[in-house]
């Protein structure tokens, strides 16, 4: 794994920024994995604000997202479909019919999850963005998760609904439920790009990079991708002492 330090969250926001803009201009029509939370949005504000300044296009561009709350629509505000839309999608000149997630509303989950795996299979990613819950998980994929599981319903923990409470009105609204990519999809991008800040990821940082490959930190099991590049901020990378192979 590809460890950058930097230090803070500008800093990490502009690293990933180059990593993906190259990544669009050399491959205009690349199938770009995409993440939500909080970790990304200066990632995407750069995008919106490069592709308003330097005329970046992303009209051939395919993106797929990691996953989706189970039971909230495209149109609801709390969604990851609006949160795309208005931290990405509006800001660029996407095609809609290019965006790919989970549909939070389908009536059969089962049916949902494996159209969702086909179309992965068709839309390998050139590039997957994720972040890291403070729980080490990936995606939804939380602490326990087999590693050879594809899109599936989970049911999310409650550290986990816990650390998303701060999104919604109140904790009971958020949703107890989710489709989420596996671990499997997950490693089947050609490319993995990681971004962690804050001192409550430090744990889970330490985990993805130096702990042991287990489905108890489903991160960890990136330290078996070829092509895996973690870009955090020193609060973050807290307690990777060893500055061994770190940047
Ligand atoms: C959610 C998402 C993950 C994300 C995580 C961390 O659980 N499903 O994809 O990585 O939150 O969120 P944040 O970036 O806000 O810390």
């Amino acid at each position: 794994m590809n460890v950058i330090v930097v230090n803070g969250y500008e800093e990490m926001s502009d690293r990933a920024f180059a990593i993906m803009k190259d990544i669009v201009v050399k491959n205009p029509a690349a199938v770009l994995g995409l993440a939500t939370g909080s970790t990304p949005i200066g990632l995407y504000r750069r995008m919106v604000a490069d592709h308003a300044a330097a005329g970046t296009s992303y009209r051939a561009v395919r993106t797929v997202n990691l996953d989706e709350y189970a039971g909230l629509a495209p149109d609801h505000e709390q969604s990851y479909a609006y949160f795309m839309r208005t931290n990405l999608f509006d800001g660029i000149d996407i095609l809609p019919e290019n965006t790919h997630i989970e549909n939070g509303i389908a009536e059969d989950a089962a049916a949902e999850c494996a159209r969702y795996n086909e179309l992965l299979e068709t839309l390998r990613q050139d590039i997957q963005v994720l972040g890291i819950g403070s729980n080490g998980h990936i995606a939804f994929n939380e602490p326990g998760t087999p590693f050879d599981m594809t899109t599936h319903v989970v049911d999310l923990t409650e550290s986990t609904i816990r650390d998303n409470a701060r999104l919604f009105a109140r904790e009971e609204d958020v949703p107890r439920r989710a489709f989420t990519m596996g671990p499997k999809n997950i490693m089947n991008a050609a490319r993995i790009l990681i971004l962690a800040n804050g001192a409550n990821k430090a744990r889970a940082v330490y985990g993805l990079v130096r702990g042991e490959v287990t489905p108890s930190l489903p991160a960890s099991i990136l330290q078996h991708h070829p092509d895996c590049t973690l870009i955090c901020d020193r609060a973050a990378a807290a307690l990777l002492s060893d500055e061994k192979g770190v940047s």
